[in-house]
């Protein structure tokens, strides 16, 4: 599995004002869809593409153009909806589908409650959006969500991520063989995770903290 950390300055300090307890939700959520889109240029450097031919105003020439099937963007309800438009802004022609997970807090599985997905995803590549990585779970069910159904390659994008989340990610799709099929891009992989799950030092309960719920 390949995990791509943005060393950008500005990525640090979008993320920096982000994580401000006195960051308001208008603000944090302008700010994590500005992190969104500079995290897509990055997770996109793999984007599959085909030769074009064009005729500029002056000549002939070739290029590129996105690759068919189109790239599918998957935000995970609820808080990966708040990363849907920045990801949108740069990849405009992408299909989106939508995977809802919800975590069984006794046994900690997470499971799917709600999918509006092509049910064939062979050949496609995956964006998958979900702003926290934790505890790991809820990434490790959508990827294998994914991969059953077909998807070729998938890049999730994470605001932030512990390394706790990316250590299960990592074993799991290992143990699966689908390793060199899964990647993470991330603003930063924090310290650790705490008791009750939350990524130290964090930004919080980042779906409350873009839907303005205390
Ligand atoms: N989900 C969040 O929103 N924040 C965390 O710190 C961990 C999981």
């Amino acid at each position: 599995m390949r995990l791509h950390v943005a060393d950008h300055p500005l990525v640090a300090h979008k993320l920096t004002t982000l994580r401000d307890e006195a960051t308001d939700s208008p603000t944090f959520r302008r700010l994590a869809d500005e992190l969104v889109t500079l995290l897509a240029y990055e997770a996109t450097r793999d984007v599959r593409v085909e030769p074009a031919s064009i005729r500029t105003p002056v000549a002939s020439t070739t290029g590129v153009r996105l690759a068919a099937p189109k790239p599918l963007v998957v935000p995970i309800l609820r808080a990966g909806l708040g990363m849907l438009d920045g990801m949108v802004r740069l990849l405009p022609t992408a299909e989106v589908g939508f995977l809802g997970m919800i975590r069984d807090e006794s046994t900690l599985q997470a499971s799917t409650y709600a999918t509006r997905l092509p049910e064939d995803l062979s050949g496609r590549q995956c964006f998958v959006l979900d702003p926290m990585l934790a505890t790991g779970g809820t990434l490790v069910a959508a990827v294998r969500f994914l991969l059953e159904r077909g998807a070729d390659d998938i890049t999730a994008i994470c605001l932030l991520a512990a390394p706790e989340g990316v250590q299960v990610l990592r074993d799991a799709v290992e143990a699966d063989g689908t390793g060199s099929r899964v990647s993470v891009v991330t603003a930063a992989v924090d310290e650790r995770l705490n008791e009750l799950g939350y990524i130290v030092p964090g930004l919080g309960d980042a779906g409350d903290r873009l839907y303005g719920v205390v």
